[in-house]
C-alpha cells in the first residue's frame, strides 16, 4: 500500500533555506505526507535532533514512517496520526518544552489526489468521500451534496472555492438530486460542468475544479484547522525557531499572511505600560516580505507546485 506513496515536495530547497535546521534542534513537521520534505531535511539532524511528524491521514503517517525508516535509520522520530488544529495537546502528550523548526505544506498531497477511491479527484470516477481521515471523520462530500440546502451549498461554494457560479452550481446539484441522489465524483463533475456557462467553461482548467476544492475545505475543516494551528505553532516555537508555511490557494495564504502580521506588530508593552519598555519590538520578524514561488525550473518538473507559495518567519532571539 505504501510503496507506491507518490508526491514530488514542493520548494525544497528554499524550504531547507529557511528551516536552516541545526543538529541538535526539533523539527516539527505538521504535514509529513510521505515523508518528502522531512527525509530530505531530517538529514540536517544529528544524535541529539528530534523529527516529529504529524498527519491527518493515517496512510500518510504509515508511509512517512516506512521512508524515515529505510532512508534515515538512526534519526530520532515521533510520528503522530493527529490534526495540526489539536497541535497543542499532541505536543502536551510529548512533553517538549518548544520546538526550533515548524514546516506546513499544506493541503492535498499527489498521492490522495491519485488515490481514486478517497474521492479528491473530478477527473476520476469514485464514490463521493473526501475525507483526510475516513477513520475518525463521519462527513462525506457525498453527504454535503445530497443533504444541504441550496443556499448554504450556494455559501460553500461561494466561500471556500471562490466560485462565481456558486448560486447556479448549486441550483443545478438540488434539481438534479431530487430525482436521484450524487453517489460518484464524475457525476457531480458533469452536473458541475453544465451548470457553467459554455463560455466560462472554455476557460480557467476543469469548470469542476474550484467546486471540488470548496468541498473538500469543507469536508474537512480545513480553514479552522489552520487558523488553530498557526496559533499554536508561533507559540511553540522556541526562541529563533523558524516558521515555514506552503500554502497553495488564496484561502489559506489569507490566514497565513495574517496570522505572520498579528505577529509582528510592533510595541508588545501590555497596555497598562505609560512608557514604551520593549523598545518596540515584535516577538517575531518576518523573513520574506512577499511570498516566493517556485522556480521556472521546478514547474516545469513538478506542474502541481504552480499555486505554491512559500511564507516564514522567526521568533526573535531572548
Ligand atoms: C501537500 S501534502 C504534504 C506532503 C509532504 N510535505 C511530502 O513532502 O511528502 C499535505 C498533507 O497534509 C495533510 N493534512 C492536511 N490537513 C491537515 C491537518 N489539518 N492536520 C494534519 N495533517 C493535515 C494531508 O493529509 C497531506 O498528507
Amino acid at each position: 500500500m505504501t510503496a507506491e506513496y507518490r508526491h514530488l515536495p514542493v520548494m525544497l530547497a528554499e524550504v531547507e533555506a529557511y528551516l536552516a535546521i541545526q543538529a541538535s534542534e526539533t523539527f516539527l513537521d505538521c504535514t509529513i505526507g510521505g515523508g518528502g520534505h522531512s527525509s530530505y531535511l531530517g538529514r540536517h539532524l544529528g544524535r541529539d535532533g528530534l523529527l516529529i511528524g504529524m498527519d491527518r491521514d493515517p496512510v500518510a503517517i504509515q508511509a512517512a514512517g516506512d521512508r524515515l525508516d529505510k532512508e534515515l535509520p538512526g534519526l530520532s522520530t515521533r510520528l503522530i496520526n493527529g490534526n495540526f488544529a489539536d497541535l497543542d495537546e499532541l505536543l502536551l502528550d510529548l512533553a517538549l518544552p518548544g520546538v526550533d523548526a515548524i514546516l506546513f505544506d499544506l493541503g492535498t498531497s499527489s498521492y490522495q489526489l491519485d488515490t481514486q477511491e478517497r474521492g479528491f479527484s473530478y477527473a476520476k470516477q469514485a464514490p463521493l468521500d473526501m475525507r483526510m481521515n475516513p477513520g475518525t471523520q463521519t462527513l462525506t462530500a457525498q453527504e454535503v451534496i445530497n443533504t444541504l440546502n441550496e443556499s448554504d451549498l450556494t455559501r460553500i461554494l461561494h466561500e471556500y472555492g471562490e466560485e462565481r457560479f456558486a448560486a447556479r452550481i448549486a441550483k443545478a446539484i438540488v434539481a438534479r438530486r431530487s430525482y436521484q441522489p450524487f453517489l460518484d465524483t464524475l457525476d457531480l463533475a458533469d452536473t458541475i460542468r453544465s451548470a457553467i456557462p459554455a463560455a466560462a467553461r472554455r476557460k480557467g482548467g476543469n469548470p469542476a475544479k474550484r467546486s471540488f476544492q470548496a468541498l473538500r475545505i469543507f469536508v474537512n475543516g480545513e480553514l479552522d484547522a489552520l487558523e488553530n494551528g498557526m496559533e499554536a505553532a508561533l507559540r511553540w516555537l522556541n526562541p529563533n525557531g523558524r516558521l515555514v508555511v506552503l500554502s497553495y490557494h488564496s484561502l489559506e495564504d489569507r490566514i497565513v499572511k495574517q496570522a505572520f502580521a498579528s505577529a509582528t506588530v510592533g510595541c508588545t508593552c501590555p497596555p497598562e505600560a505609560v512608557v514604551c519598555v520593549c523598545d518596540n519590538q515584535s516577538v517575531f520578524e518576518l523573513l520574506n516580505r512577499r511570498p516566493v514561488a517556485p522556480s521556472p525550473e521546478e514547474l516545469i518538473d513538478n506542474p502541481r507546485s504552480a499555486s505554491a507559495k512559500l511564507r516564514a518567519i522567526r521568533r526573535r532571539s531572548l
